[in-house]
């Protein structure tokens, strides 16, 4: 039977170890904004890079100690073989491929998942005990993988997910009204993609649930068409990168949001991605977003929705979309 998490009593909430080793895995235009947010917001005071180009990471690396007296954070190595790592709190895994223009994340499901089959081992053998953030595109499909690689415990290796999408579901509405995103409460689950699921009947606005003022929100007979919202949300991440190539700076600071909300014990409820199998009536291993309650170690709970009708047909068929993606990777 699906196990539940154990929901973990929090200790002492707020209570930040500053002295736990964080490692970022790749370190390309996402791991190094992803490596500036967590040294910015001090959530480390040893930061490891891996990744194959040696003197490229050399160098970031003391670009980055140039300004440390700013961070708190003195030590920043690099590894090549993975063994600096060794003891890490929390790993961040962005190797793999980025879709083109005229590619879905799915579409390089294949190539991401070689890539991460390749790396694996080092991560397993030296970080065993590490809570795994996966950023890796599809996310969802490679948290799986690497669950099902490492034997990983499904509290501890989860993916950014939706919590990315939750935030640009939160500032597209924030524009939309007049208010600061920091206004909007909201919840994108399921696939952090194009099946993703704008969750309505969650959207709070200074108090006031958007779903008892507009009952037809976000459907086809929502005449304020509040689902080009959610088609934003969506086309998010391609507005950004058929411009500049690729997006960094929204997932580096969701990937230092997500650190920071373990690493303070928070208990605070964010969309991210793990196996929720058991879940919301799903019964397949399958890995998705939906609203998590975090804690130092990752995941102490998962939160089920109330979805409306029209949610719960949404978010079935993000569930066969991943479940079909999960099936034809190779490993
Ligand atoms: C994003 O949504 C590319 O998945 C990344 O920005």
């Amino acid at each position: 039977p699906p196990t539940k998490f154990q929901t973990k009593h929090l200790k002492e909430i707020g209570k930040r170890q500053h002295d736990e080793k964080i490692s970022v895995v790749g370190v390309g235009q996402v791991g190094i904004a992803c490596s500036a947010f967590i040294l910015q917001r001090r959530l480390t005071n040893h930061l490891v890079f891996m990744d194959i180009r040696k003197d490229w990471i050399k160098a970031e690396a003391l670009d980055f100690l140039h300004a440390s007296s700013t961070t708190g954070s003195q030590k920043i190595t690099a590894t090549v073989d993975g063994k600096e790592m060794a003891g890490s709190k929390y790993v961040v895994i962005t190797t793999g491929l980025r879709p083109t223009k005229d590619q879905s994340r799915l579409d390089v499901a294949q190539k991401t998942t070689d890539m991460i089959v390749k790396i694996m081992p080092p991560l397993l053998e030296y970080c065993p005990n590490a809570t795994f953030i996966v950023v890796s595109n599809p996310a969802d499909v490679i948290t799986w993988l690497i669950q099902k690689l490492g034997k990983l415990p499904k509290h501890r290796c989860l993916s950014t997910g939706c919590h990315l999408d939750s935030l640009r579901f939160r500032y597209f509405i924030s524009k939309r009204l007049g208010v600061a995103p920091s206004a909007v409460e909201g919840y994108i689950i399921g696939e952090h993609g194009n099946s993703s699921v704008p969750v309505w009947s969650s959207v709070m606005v200074g108090g006031i649930a958007l779903l008892r003022i507009m009952p037809d929100i976000g459907t086809e007979s929502d005449k304020e068409k509040w689902s080009k919202v959610h088609e934003q949300v969506v086309k998010g991440a391609s507005t950004v990168s058929s411009i500049k190539t690729y997006t960094n700076w929204a997932i580096g600071m969701t990937v230092s949001d997500v650190i920071s909300a373990l690493k303070d014990n928070s208990g605070r409820i964010l969309s991210v991605a793990t196996d929720v199998q058991g879940f919301m009536g799903i019964e397949d291993s399958v890995v998705l977003s939906l609203p998590c309650i975090l804690t130092s170690d990752g995941i102490a709970q998962v939160v089920e929705l109330p979805l409306t009708d029209f949610e719960k047909d949404m978010l079935k068929k993000s569930v066969d979309t991943l479940i079909k993606a999960q099936c034809s990777i190779k490993f």
